[in-house]
């Protein structure tokens, strides 16, 4: 299995985040994140699985730290990926798909915010396969509360980590800068990616 890979970023501060805040949390921890995803792969290569054990095992460990480093990766790079210095309003597919579903993109936004503040770790809109739907869904933690088969369209981390160097305890303020940095050119480019429009309902 090759190993991952730190993706850089693609900008050193954007409007109501720092240098130092973006490069804390992309520099050291979600580099941490990848950096433990190759390490625990390389121990499962060479774990005893005939002591697999719910209570405790080695297999069992690694295995549950795996989903949390891996959904750590995958989380905080769509998180960067779907912020630019130049926010923009959605245009396109998600842009239609997000009135349809929610009623407006005010409406969308709105509950995409309020999430902001209701949940622990994450929000995510995502689109559900089961239903060809747009949902916001929230996780407290990277590898607890997600949602099977939903593919992760924008993504805001909520973790006091991302925002406390800025905005101290002033989550709400964070939220709202969040909303105006975002770029749907993401959302848009993996809905052609994984051919979503064949799944819309
Ligand atoms: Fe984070």
């Amino acid at each position: 299995m090759s190993e991952l890979q730190v993706k850089p970023l693609n900008y050193k501060e954007l409007p109501g985040l720092s240098e130092r805040q973006l490069s804390e949390h992309h520099d050291v921890l979600y580099a941490g994140y990848v950096k433990k995803v190759n390490e625990i792969r390389a121990a499962l290569a060479n774990v005893d699985l005939s002591k697999s054990n719910g209570t405790y095992s080695d297999l069992r460990e690694l295995k549950v730290e795996e989903g949390f480093a891996l959904n750590g990766v995958k989380l905080h790079e769509a998180y960067f990926d779907n912020m630019t210095p130049q926010g923009q309003q959605p245009a396109g597919d998600i842009a239609g798909w997000i009135a349809a579903d929610f009623g407006s993109y005010e409406k969308w936004a709105a509950d995409f915010a309020a999430c902001g503040l209701a949940a622990r770790g994450w929000v995510v809109l995502a689109f559900d396969l089961a239903d060809g739907k747009l949902h916001n869904y929230v996780c407290d933690i990277h590898n607890q509360g997600g949602v099977w088969g939903a593919i992760p369209l924008l993504v805001l981390d909520v973790y006091e980590h991302a925002y406390f160097l800025d905005y101290a305890t002033a989550r709400k303020k964070y939220v709202d800068g969040f909303m105006t940095n975002l770029d749907w050119n993401v959302a848009n480019g993996l809905i052609a990616k994984y051919e979503l429009n064949k799944h819309r309902k």
